[in-house]
């Protein structure tokens, strides 16, 4: 199993934040956005990884992280995306990385709490299709919405003003190297990208789409306030982590620091 990390797109809504740098590298607590996404692959077990990047100062990227080496990796792959052509269209630029073999992607500005090493291997025990995560949400009008029957997911609706569940479909998705013949099939979208949504409902389509619901909390960083709430949902989870220690180290830090 490979991993892919979308971290194209030229982060729009989070302007004036991303008008000199990329959405993936601005701070979320203590590390760029960037490092979650690869912590949750690496934590997986995935260990090939490429990062799509795109827009503005990509090459800030392999100053940052270089092979990986900081993750365990031995090697870290990049490609870039230009424009913001869509989620699907960053995918597309993974063909010839995934070199026929089931990925995992997720995307740049995903950020969850606990490991998805459980559904990654339920996802490699299944004969071939794809896999999505889904978690309740409040505000499903802002994700792709699932809708249930039983155990199978019969169409994702991307947006809807009135969604037919609360389940969102998460940005950590499993696919069969059948995804690239799908992608190319695709018409871009009312708002001109290529959606991942229809990569899902064509797989919904085939009867190849499992699901299972994520574990812990998740959340997008893409917004102005979920960009604020991953800091604080991350902060919360480093202390209960850390406890005394960082405490401790935070006041070593603060006692060391001169005042201004
Ligand atoms: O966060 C989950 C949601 O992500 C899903 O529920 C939706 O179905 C899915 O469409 C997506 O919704 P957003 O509209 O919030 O996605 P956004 O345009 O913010 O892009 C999310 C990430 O995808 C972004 O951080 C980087 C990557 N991306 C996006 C675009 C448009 C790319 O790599 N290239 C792109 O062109």
């Amino acid at each position: 199993m490979k991993g892919v990390i979308l971290a194209g797109g030229l982060g729009k809504r989070l302007e004036p934040l991303t008008r000199i740098t990329n959405k993936h590298l601005l701070p979320v607590y203590d590390r760029p956005m960037i490092y979650y996404p690869i912590q949750t692959l690496v934590e997986a077990g995935i260990s090939q990884i490429l990062v799509v990047t795109g827009g503005n100062n990509a090459g800030d990227f392999l100053r940052l992280l270089g092979n990986g080496g900081e993750f365990g990796l031995k090697h870290l792959d990049y490609t870039y995306q230009r424009g913001e052509g869509g989620i699907a269209e960053a995918l597309r630029l993974a063909e010839h990385f995934a070199a026929g073999e089931p990925l995992v992607v997720i995307l740049g500005d995903n950020i969850i709490e606990k490991s998805i090493r459980t559904y990654v291997q339920r996802f490699a025990a299944q004969e071939g299709g794809a896999k999505i995560l889904l978690k309740e949400v409040d505000d499903p009008h802002r994700f792709g919405v699932a809708e249930l029957r039983g155990d199978r997911v019969i169409g994702i609706e991307e947006k809807p003003k009135t969604p037919k569940s609360s389940y969102a479909v998460t940005g950590i998705y499993m696919y069969d190297a059948q995804v690239f013949d799908i992608i190319k099939t695709l018409k871009p979208s009312g708002r001109g990208e290529l959606e991942i949504t229809d990569v899902n409902n064509a797989y919904i389509g085939r009867q190849q789409m499992t699901y299972d619901i994520l574990d812990g909390w998740w959340t997008d960083a893409g917004l102005p306030e979920t960009l604020y709430r991953a800091t604080t949902l991350v902060r919360e989870h480093t202390l209960r982590q850390r406890g005394p220690a960082l405490e401790e180290d935070t006041l070593i830090r603060l006692a060391k620091t001169e005042p201004v």
